[in-house]
């Protein structure tokens, strides 16, 4: 029974990159196109250079070509629009990642747009937002894309449910919500933030929860219905001196107080993270191939 209530992400995702991965032989053998990422990593967040070199692995493993471009702490917009440039232009190049969050002294969305939005595989584009937005074809921000996947491969049923995210960023909440009202889900969706009164009423009347505010544990098993499917989003460290490493993993959702009351529900780690980086794989691969833009 345990097991059917956790929504496993690491194993969705390690099914997701096998796919990916047979794709590539062929479309290595057939087409002669490898797949091609290119990272820009600017100062030195510890954060994102473990996301980095963790994406960079991952495209190793199914089989594509990467580049980790290193820029330092001061580097100046110009330059990094420099760099974005040349691979807007290379070839071998199909996807392009800058790695958020920026320096303060840069700002994102101008070198987000300066990405070539048909090499945007963070789906972080305004073009591709837009798009997301119409319901046109684009790429997916990789965690509202690796989410989707997560209920399609369990059979969640998503139709006319009552469906609360928490949190409204850029890269989750907003293009959640917009994903999920879309025809196909047919989701009603509440957006709920920091300043929302009485969250309650919205989580105990939702079927499913999307949790994605950054506080550890925030979400407790009296404010939620029975039976409603839990998404977590939440990566936290917290103190923790039982740990050799002195600190430990949450997610956003209180997972021991929830487990009982809930349907279904992701862990953390092994939920939602590890399906960020599947998608974004996969959105590569669609790239290499054409079959977006
Ligand atoms: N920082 C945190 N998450 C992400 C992501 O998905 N993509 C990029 N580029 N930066 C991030």
């Amino acid at each position: 029974m345990i097991e059917n209530k956790i929504i496993d992400g690491k194993k969705i995702a390690s099914k997701i990159k096998q796919e990916i991965k047979t794709e590539t032989v062929d479309l290595k053998s057939n087409l002669k196109i490898t797949p091609g990422l290119a990272f820009i990593l600017v100062g030195n967040n510890p954060s994102s250079e473990i996301y980095v070199n963790s994406k960079s692995k991952t495209c190793d493993e199914v089989g594509f070509f990467s580049v980790t471009e290193k820029l330092p702490d001061n580097v100046t917009k110009e330059e990094i629009i420099q760099l974005i440039d040349s691979f807007n232009k290379n070839e071998k190049i199909h996807g392009i990642l800058v790695q958020l969050p920026l320096p303060v002294h840069i700002n994102e969305l101008e070198i987000i747009e300066a990405i070539d939005y048909k090499k945007d595989v963070d789906g972080f584009h305004p073009e591709n937002i837009g798009r997301l937005i119409l319901g046109d074809k684009c790429f997916l921000p990789c965690t509202p894309y690796g989410i989707t996947e997560l209920l399609k491969r369990s059979n969640i049923e998503t139709r006319g449910k009552n469906t609360v995210i928490i949190g409204r960023s850029n890269i989750v909440g907003k293009p959640m919500s917009n994903i999920l009202i879309q025809k196909q889900f047919n989701c009603t969706v509440s957006v709920c933030h920091s300043l929302t009164k009485n969250i309650e009423d919205y989580t105990l009347n939702a079927d499913l929860i999307i949790v994605a505010i950054g506080k550890p544990n925030y979400l407790k098993s009296e404010m939620i219905k029975k039976d409603c499917v839990i998404i977590d989003v939440g990566i936290n460290r917290i103190e923790d001196a039982m740990s050799k490493r002195g600190y430990k993993i949450v997610g956003d959702v209180d997972f021991n107080d929830c487990f009982e009351k809930c349907g279904k529900i992701t862990p953390v780690p092994g939920g939602v993270g590890p399906m960020t980086i599947a998608m974004l794989i996969k959105n590569t691969l669609e790239s290499a191939k054409g079959n977006i833009y």
